[in-house]
């Protein structure tokens, strides 16, 4: 496990509490090694007992697979979609993918991811528009149908990760320049980049790809105006996510976005924005002690389950994976509604346990005439 397990057994960090949406945010943040647990997960606490009850009892009840009573059907690695010709809609499932696999169901993380993205358009419609229109269902956004552009828009503010598309993983490896941005000699792992970086891959079906802004344009996934623009409103909105992730006590680490054209040509952010799912989130308290003591940051992102499964297999080659225990599952979970509250000073809604969440799903979008 990380260097959370390095910790003194039982002992506390309590995190900066911050204020968010005007409120003071309720939870705070202990961490405990768990040393009498086999797989060592740290516990975060913070969250409600009457969550947490409902994270282990909700275990069986996750949102794995939609078949809904709406036209073309897409499976995507979280989310299926549904094409209502100008508009679509998105089902965020429980679905935790990773190394571009199918690892786990994770209780209420569809819904929590789908309303973190949602307060996030919210908060950033100044800086670019978004296709959002309504969410019908604690898992479900309505959107307006844009034209995707075949890219991932990665934007960076440290030198991290441990996937094959990281830049630590380049940058250990010899590369200095990755993806059109140059990064000098001696730095270390969790380093802060100089300035926020755009590391873009490709948007592939299996496998995305690191690409230049000049090889985008150059292939035509992108007008050179458009790289301008969109890269542009990447960039400030990652800003403006870091600035709102520091008033919380959280560095905003790195994260993905995707744009897309609509039917008048107007450039949106669609998909999701500052989820635990497309970004890395690191406590901000503690990071600059712990780094400067060669210890990895503190995180509340996916990435301790990222590594379970790196030290206990190959993910990107292994036919089978072994299966992630309940209590790395819950924590998970917790950990995503711990995000959550923090960052909109919102209580996690629990749902009503007793209905299948296919059910809702359906009896939500028949209210709202979708179906
Ligand atoms: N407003 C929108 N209009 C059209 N397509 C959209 C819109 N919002 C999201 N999508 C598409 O819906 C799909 C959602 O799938 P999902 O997020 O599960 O996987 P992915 O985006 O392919 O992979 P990942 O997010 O892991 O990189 C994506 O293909 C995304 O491009
Ligand atoms: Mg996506």
């Amino acid at each position: 496990m990380q260097s959370l397990a390095k910790r003194p057994p039982c002992s506390t960090a309590p995190a900066r509490v911050g204020t968010a949406c005007g409120r003071r945010v309720r939870a705070s943040l202990v961490i405990r090694a768990q040393t009498a647990s086999s797989n060592h997960v740290e516990s975060i606490s913070g969250v409600r007992q009457e969550v947490v009850e409902a994270i282990a009892q909700a275990r069986h009840n996750c949102l794995t697979a939609t078949n809904l009573p709406l036209p073309n059907r897409r499976q995507g690695k979280v989310r299926d979609t549904y094409d209502l010709g100008d508009r679509v809609v998105i089902v965020t499932t429980d679905r935790q993918s990773a190394f571009d696999r199918l690892l786990a169901s994770v209780p209420f993380k569809g819904q929590v991811l789908n309303q973190t993205a949602a307060w996030w358009f919210q908060q950033t419609s100044h800086i670019v528009p978004n296709a959002l229109l309504s969410l019908p269902d604690p898992n479900v956004a309505l959107m307006k149908k844009c034209a995707v552009f075949p890219v991932e828009f990665v934007c960076r503010g440290f030198m991290t990760g441990s996937t094959d598309t990281s830049l630590w993983t380049h940058y250990k490896a010899g590369a200095r320049s990755y993806c059109g941005n140059s990064f000098p000699d001696g730095m270390r792992k969790n380093d802060r980049l100089a300035a926020n970086v755009i590391t873009p891959t490709t948007k592939a079906e299996d496998h995305d790809v690191p690409i230049s802004p000049r090889e985008i344009v150059e292939q035509g996934l992108m007008t050179q105006q458009e790289w301008d623009t969109v890269s542009a409103a990447a960039l400030r909105i990652f800003a403006f996510g870091q600035a709102e992730a520091a008033k919380r006590g959280l560095l905003l680490v790195d994260t993905k976005y995707e744009f897309g054209k609509d039917a008048d040509g107007t450039i949106h952010i669609i998909d999701e924005v500052h989820t635990p799912d497309s970004s890395r989130y690191w406590l901000a308290d503690t990071y600059s002690a712990r780094h400067a003591a060669g210890l990895e940051p503190e995180n509340i992102d996916k990435e301790f389950l990222r590594l379970w499964f790196r030290q206990r297999c190959d993910p990107y080659n292994d036919a089978v994976l072994p299966e992630a225990p309940a209590e790395l599952v819950c924590e998970l979970s917790k950990r995503y509604v711990y995000l959550y509250e923090r960052i909109t000073g919102r209580d996690f809604q629990v749902p009503d346990l007793a209905t299948p969440i296919n059910d809702r799903i359906v009896d939500n979008l028949r209210k709202a005439g979708l179906c």
